[in-house]
C-alpha cells in the first residue's frame, strides 16, 4: 500500500491576471499547491473516510435506529455481514460518545424464521409501557421491519443499554394490510398525547400509527399519495417538530426518501406542516430536497436527545441506489453522512430546512492551516510551511458576487479534478466529478449535479466544505442548501485552484483546516 503521509503546503501562485474569452475582465486565479511534486497512486484503502462512519467490513446502507442513550449515540444500520453488496439483512450497531468516534459493536439483529431485518427506530421507553423492563436500565426498543414472505413491523428489545437483543415473542406488532411496500417504521412518543407514533412508509404515502405500549397498533391517517415527488415507492419516513427560527411557534417536518431526486436516482425529500396527533397535513407547495448532492438517502433522526441539548441531529446513508453496489471500493461498501443538525429558516424561498455538521466536528479541528488574507489581488496570500494530511481536510470561506458572478473551485490537477462552481447568472451550484478519477462503473455518476441557489444578498458568507477521502459534502450560506457527493480519484488531488472573474478580490475568510484523525478510528 503507498502510504500517504504529511505534505507541505506552499503557495505556488498567488494571483494571475488574464484575458478572458478575448474579453475586457481579468481573471484571478488562486492555487493552493499540496506538494506538487508527488503524484500519488490511491490505492482502495485510501478510499476509507476518516471522519465518517464506516462498516468495519462488506455492505452498509440505511442508518437504523438512532437513539441517545445515557451519554452514548447509538447507530443502527442496514448491514449484509457476508457480502460486499446488498443480501439478507441485519442490523448492524456502532456507539460513539461524539459522533465521529464510533466503536463497533456485535451486530444487534439477525434474520430469524420471519424474514431478514429492514430499516426502523429505536426509543428508550423511560415508562415501561412495554413492559420489556429488567434491570435497572430503560428498556431499549427497536421497532422494524421484518422482510419475509410480507413485510410486517416487529419489535426487538435491549436491557443492558443496546448490547444485546431479545426479538419479541408475539412477533409481528404489525401485520400487512396486504400491500407489497410496508415498512420502515420510525416511531416517537408523542408528549402532548402521551402515546407512541408510528409513521411507516405504504407504498406511494405514509402511514401513521398510534399505541400505547408499543405493541398493539392503531391506524390514525395517512398522508402524501398526491403530494410531493413520487419517483419510485416512498421510503424511510420521519417525523419530528422543530422551531420556526427566531419565533415561538414550531412546524412539523416529514422526511421521504423515493428514487427521482433532483440529479437522478435516489433522495430525501421534506414537507413542513403541522401534526395534531393523528394527521399531518402540509404547506409545502414545491418539492423540497434536503440535499441536492447524488449522495444522500434514506436519512434518519435521533431519538431521545436530552431537551437541554435539544437538537435534531440527522444521519444519511452517502450514497445512491443507482451505482451503490458499483462504487469502487471491495472489502467495505458505503460511507454514512457527517451527522447534522436540522433547523427551520425562513430563507430566500420562504420557510425550508437548514441543515449543519454537529458541533462535536470542531473537536476534530487542528489550529487552521491557511488563512487567506485579502486586501487587494496582489496581497492574496497564504501562510506558509503548514502541514495537512491531504485527503481530509475543511474548507470555509465566503464569497462577494458583488464583483464577480462566478467561482470555480478546481480540485485536482490536469490529470483529474472535482470542479465546484458557484454561479451567480445561472443561479446554480454545481458540482462536476465528470473527470474526477474511477467514474466509468455508471453513467448517471459522470453527469453533473447542480443545486438551485439564488442568494439572500451578494456576499455569501458561511460556506462549508468538507472533504474526507471519497466524499464532498457542501453546505451553502450557512447550510441553507447542501450538496453531498462520492468522488473516487486515482491520483491524491494535490491543487485546489479558485478562479473568479474580476480583478477585486472577491473570497475572503478563507480557511482550510485539517482534521485530526489520531482522535478519529
Ligand atoms: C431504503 C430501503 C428501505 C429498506 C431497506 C432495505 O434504502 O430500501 O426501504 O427497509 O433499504 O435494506
Amino acid at each position: 500500500m503507498i502510504k500517504i503521509t504529511l505534505f507541505l503546503i506552499f503557495i505556488s501562485l498567488v494571483s494571475a491576471s488574464c484575458k478572458k474569452n478575448g474579453g475586457s475582465d481579468n481573471q484571478d486565479i488562486l492555487v493552493i499547491t499540496v506538494d506538487s511534486s508527488k503524484v500519488v497512486l490511491l490505492t482502495e484503502s485510501d478510499f476509507r473516510p476518516i471522519y465518517h462512519f464506516t462498516p468495519p467490513r462488506n455492505w452498509m446502507n440505511d442508518p437504523n435506529g438512532l437513539v441517545f442513550y445515557k451519554g452514548q449515540y447509538h447507530l443502527f444500520y442496514q448491514y449484509n455481514p457476508n457480502g460486499n453488496v446488498w443480501g439478507p439483512m441485519n442490523w448492524g450497531h456502532a456507539t460513539s460518545t461524539d459522533l465521529f468516534n464510533w466503536q463497533d459493536l456485535p451486530i444487534a439483529l439477525s434474520p430469524d424464521n420471519l424474514g431478514t431485518i429492514f430499516s426502523g427506530s429505536a426509543v428508550i421507553d423511560i415508562n415501561n409501557t412495554s413492559g420489556f423492563k429488567n434491570g435497572n436500565e430503560d428498556p431499549m426498543v427497536a421497532i422494524f421491519t421484518h422482510n419475509g414472505s410480507q413485510q410486517y413491523q416487529s419489535l426487538a428489545y435491549s436491557n443492558d443499554k443496546g448490547v444485546s437483543w431479545t426479538k419479541y415473542l408475539a412477533n409481528p406488532v404489525l401485520p400487512n394490510p396486504g400491500v407489497p411496500d410496508f415498512r420502515d417504521p420510525k416511531v416517537f412518543w408523542y408528549p402532548l398525547g402521551q402515546k407512541w407514533i408510528m409513521v411507516l412508509a405504504a407504498g406511494n404515502k405514509v402511514n401513521l400509527y398510534t399505541s400505547s405500549d408499543l405493541k398493539n397498533w392503531q391506524f390514525l391517517s395517512d398522508f402524501g399519495a398526491d403530494v410531493g415527488a413520487h419517483g419510485g415507492v416512498w421510503e424511510c419516513p420521519d417525523l419530528f417538530e422543530l422551531p420556526v427560527g427566531g419565533t415561538s411557534t414550531t412546524k412539523w417536518v416529514l422526511m421521504v426518501s423515493c428514487n427521482g431526486g433532483p440529479n437522478g436516482g435516489t433522495a430525501t425529500q421534506y414537507f413542513i406542516g403541522n401534526f395534531d396527533g393523528t394527521t399531518y397535513t402540509t404547506e409545502s407547495t414545491n418539492i423540497n430536497w434536503i440535499d441536492y448532492g447524488a449522495d444522500n438517502y434514506a436519512g434518519a433522526t435521533y431519538n431521545n436527545i436530552p431537551s437541554a441539548d435539544g437538537r435534531r441531529i440527522m444521519i444519511g446513508w452517502m450514497s445512491n441506489w443507482s451505482y451503490a453496489d458499483k462504487v469502487p471500493t471491495t472489502t467495505w461498501r458505503s460511507t454514512m453522512t457527517v451527522p447534522r443538525v436540522m433547523s427551520l429558516v425562513n430563507g430566500t424561498q420562504g420557510l425550508g430546512l437548514k441543515t449543519l455538521p454537529v458541533q462535536e466536528f470542531k473537536n476534530y479541528e487542528t489550529s487552521s492551516v491557511d488563512t487567506l488574507i485579502q486586501t487587494a489581488v496582489n496581497s492574496i496570500h497564504l501562510s506558509n510551511n503548514k502541514t495537512i494530511k491531504t485527503g481530509s481536510y475543511e474548507i470555509n470561506f465566503t464569497l462577494d458576487f458583488n464583483k464577480s458572478d462566478k467561482f470555480i473551485f478546481t480540485l485536482g490537477d490536469s490529470k483529474e479534478k472535482l470542479i465546484i462552481n458557484f454561479d451567480k447568472t445561472s443561479g446554480l451550484v454545481s458540482i462536476d466529478r465528470s473527470g474526477s478519477g474511477q467514474v466509468d462503473f455508471n453513467n448517471q455518476f459522470k453527469q453533473i449535479i447542480s443545486c438551485p441557489f439564488i442568494p439572500k444578498t451578494n456576499l455569501i458568507t458561511n460556506i462549508q466544505i468538507l472533504i474526507d477521502k471519497t466524499s464532498i459534502e457542501l453546505f451553502i450560506d450557512n447550510g441553507e442548501k447542501v450538496m453531498t457527493a462520492l468522488f473516487f480519484p486515482v491520483y491524491q488531488y494535490n491543487l485546489l485552484k479558485v478562479e473568479g472573474s474580476n480583478s477585486v478580490p472577491q473570497i475572503s475568510n478563507f480557511n482550510l483546516v485539517k482534521l485530526n484523525k489520531s482522535m478519529l478510528r
